[in-house]
C-alpha cells in the first residue's frame, strides 16, 4: 500500500499509512523543524503532542514533569486526566522509578496501573531525561489492547531526545 498526502494542518504533513515506522518517519523532521528554534518547554511539549495525536489519532497522549518529586501533569490531547503521580505509581510512576520505556500490552494486567479513563486498554510510557535524571514522562493511552509495540518505544524515544530539558 502506497503513502500519500493526507492533507496539511499548519505545516504538518499528515500521511495515510498503517505502517507506523513510516508514520513516524514522517513525522519526526516535522517534530524537529516544530521545536527547533523555540526553547519554551511547554510550547515544544504541546507541540508534540497536537503532532501525535494528528498523525496517530491515539485516545491519549501528554507529558508528565517530575516537579517537587512528584509528576505533574503537563501539556496533553485527550480527555482530562489525573494531576498528580507518585514515584513508582502506575504505568507512568514505574516508568520514572525503572527509567525505562514501558509497554503495557493490557492495563488491566498491570498492577497498580492508574486508570485515568476506563476507555483506556494499553499504554506505553516513554522517559524524559535531563543528563541521567528522569524528568518527565511521554504517556500514550490508547482504547484498543496491546497497540504499542518495540518500534513505538524506539521513535517515540526519538522524539522525546528531540526535546531539550
Ligand atoms: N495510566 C497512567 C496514568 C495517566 S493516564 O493514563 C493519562 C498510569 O498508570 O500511570
Amino acid at each position: 500500500m502506497g503513502t500519500y498526502f493526507c492533507f496539511m494542518a499548519e505545516d504538518l504533513i499528515l500521511i495515510c499509512s498503517t505502517d507506523k515506522k513510516e508514520q513516524y518517519e514522517s513525522l519526526i523532521p516535522q517534530i524537529s523543524a516544530l521545536i527547533t528554534g523555540e526553547d519554551d518547554l511547554i510550547a515544544n511539549l504541546a507541540n508534540i503532542c497536537s503532532a501525535l495525536k494528528e498523525q496517530f489519532g491515539w485516545f491519549w497522549v501528554g507529558f508528565y514533569l517530575v516537579k517537587q518529586g512528584e509528576l505533574v501533569l503537563g501539556p496533553f490531547q485527550g480527555p482530562v486526566a489525573c494531576t498528580r503521580i507518585a514515584k513508582g505509581k502506575g504505568v507512568c510512576g514505574a516508568a520514572w522509578e525503572q527509567a525505562q520505556t514501558l509497554v503495557v500490552p493490557d492495563v488491566d494486567a498491570f498492577p497498580g496501573h492508574i486508570a485515568c479513563s476506563s476507555l483506556s486498554r494499553s499504554e506505553i510510557v516513554v522517559p524524559l531525561f535531563n543528563h541521567d535524571e528522569v524528568a518527565g514522562v511521554l504517556d500514550v493511552d490508547s482504547e484498543l489492547l496491546d497497540h504499542f509495540d518495540a518500534t513505538d518505544a524506539y521513535y517515540l524515544e526519538q522524539i522525546v531526545k528531540l526535546v531539550a530539558l
